[in-house]
């Protein structure tokens, strides 16, 4: 017989990424093979994101699309990640295509759970657990140049707006040396770029060292050439980690930096613990310390009664900080978040839409030109690997710039890191040739 082949398609942010990669770790471990498509797969595997009402009604999509193929093949289909840790055994209930419903703390039970489905038993594990880590696991990475660790999981902030404190339960770190010896190993294999992840990565503290320790031992591991990572808290930015940012090399300039609303009445609503002033003194003490940094951010426009005058600012804040991009996002209504306990979500989704068209039409402004202004300047790139056009790389700056120059048949490869000149600037990418 056949290894059963599995399809996996992954939804939301990297931190799913990474797990989708555990996910098939485990599962190769018991015979699993691997295919690129529902069609050809006997498991369709969706490791799913609830974080907005968008990310789940594309999973509804999906499942409505594997449909037929259940009917016609008795198709596995299972659940994994966020919308399955926060809707449990409703999603079950609901929908009589899902065979398994996993949480990101129970993958290890997975296999067990697909063998009981293929005889004909639906099964779900959705405990969230103080200690899972997956830290003896090695991630099946599709291998290439740039790679994520998880080094911390869950989230004990419980900003009143996010479901992640409840799908991805308290936060946990793997200690150090773990990690270091991944980047090693990732590094033997070619890989160039860690990216560490966590919902709360500046929080990583493994009971000796903290999240700056963390970053300064894996820009040390010989080979890897860049350390990023994502996402941080601003409540944790302690000078010690930005001494760290600034004076290695190897770590990127580049500050991830969610500001969520700029109005100091919505702040302490969202639980954030930042006034408006505090977040606006770290941008300072950051780009004092190291003038070069790149900083974007998240917003969400439209929480619970936030007025005309409060959104004005958070208008106002994004023009003073001016963030190189920005995600800008509808206040979405999620199961179980304290917001929807505590307050009425009554900003009409007519006023969220236009509050976030404007901010996106301001922020694009602002990318475009701090985009612009680099052009003539001669910058350090990473190739990723092909554009859109195969005659041209795509790489990335040290502060996370999408740039596209033209191959021109001299050694360049994925990998490589070198100088480019700008010539060209649109809102998100940088046209550059190699010099
Ligand atoms: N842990 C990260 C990001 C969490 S989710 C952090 O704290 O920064 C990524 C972004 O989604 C958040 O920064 C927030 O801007 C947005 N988000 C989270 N919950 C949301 C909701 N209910 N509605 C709209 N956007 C939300
Ligand atoms: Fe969600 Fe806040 Fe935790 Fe980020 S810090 S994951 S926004 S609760
Ligand atoms: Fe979504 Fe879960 Fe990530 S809710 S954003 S997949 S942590």
């Amino acid at each position: 017989m056949r290894a059963p082949r599995v399809f996996i398609e992954t939804f939301g942010c990297q931190m799913n990424e990474y797990d989708t990669e555990v996910v098939r770790s485990i599962l190769k471990a018991r015979g699993y093979g691997f295919t690129d498509s529902a069609d050809s797969a006997d498991v369709v595997l969706l490791n799913t994101c609830a974080i907005r009402e968008n990310a789940h009604n594309k999973v509804y999509g999906h499942l409505g699309l594997l449909k037929p193929l259940k009917e016609e093949r008795g198709l596995v289909i299972g659940v994994l990640g966020c919308m399955a840790q926060n809707l449990k055994k409703d999603l079950l209930a609901g929908d009589a295509l899902i065979d398994v419903l996993v949480g990101p703390d129970s993958y290890r039970a997975l296999p067990d759970l697909l063998e009981q489905a293929v005889a004909g038993r639906k099964g779900l594990a959705v405990d969230l657990s103080e200690y899972e880590t997956y830290a003896d696991i090695v991630p099946d990475r599709i291998e290439g140049v740039t790679a994520w660790i998880a080094v911390m999981r869950g989230c004990d902030n419980f900003c009143t707006f996010c479901v992640v404190p409840y799908t991805r339960g308290r936060e946990r770190s793997r200690n150090l040396i773990g990690v270091v010896r991944e980047a090693e190993a990732l590094a033997a294999s070619g890989c160039k770029q860690v990216t560490l992840l966590g919902q709360n990565v500046n929080s990583y503290q493994d009971g000796v060292h903290d999240f700056a320790d963390l970053l300064g031992a894996v820009a040390d591991v010989r080979g890897i050439e860049r350390v990023r990572f994502t996402s941080p808290h601003p409540k944790d930015f302690p000078n010690k980690l930005l001494e760290a940012v600034a004076d290695h090399p190897k770590i990127c300039k580049h500050i991830h930096l969610p500001l969520q609303a700029g109005s100091d009445r919505i702040l302490e609503l969202m639980n954030r613990t930042y006034t408006r002033a505090e977040y606006l003194a770290l941008v300072d003490r950051i780009r004092r310390r190291c003038p070069d940094i790149v900083l974007t951010t998240d917003i969400i426009a439209g929480f619970c009664s936030e007025t005309e005058e409060e959104f004005a600012e958070t208008y106002d804040l994004v023009q003073k900080v001016e963030y190189h991009s920005a995600y800008i996002f509808k206040y979405s209504e999620r199961k179980n978040i304290i917001a929807a306990r505590k307050f009425a979500d009554d900003v009409p989704d007519a006023v969220k839409a236009e509050r976030v068209a404007r901010l996106v039409e301001l922020q694009r402004g602002i990318s475009l030109k701090k985009n612009r202004a680099l052009i003539g300047k001669t910058v350090e790139v990473l190739v990723e690997g092909d554009g859109k056009h195969p005659n041209q790389w795509k790489a990335r700056t040290d502060g996370n710039i999408v740039t596209v120059f033209p191959k021109t048949g001299d050694g360049i490869k994925p990998g490589s890191l070198l100088p480019v000149r700008i010539t060209d600037a649109t809102v998100t990418t940088l046209y550059a040739v190699s010099i």
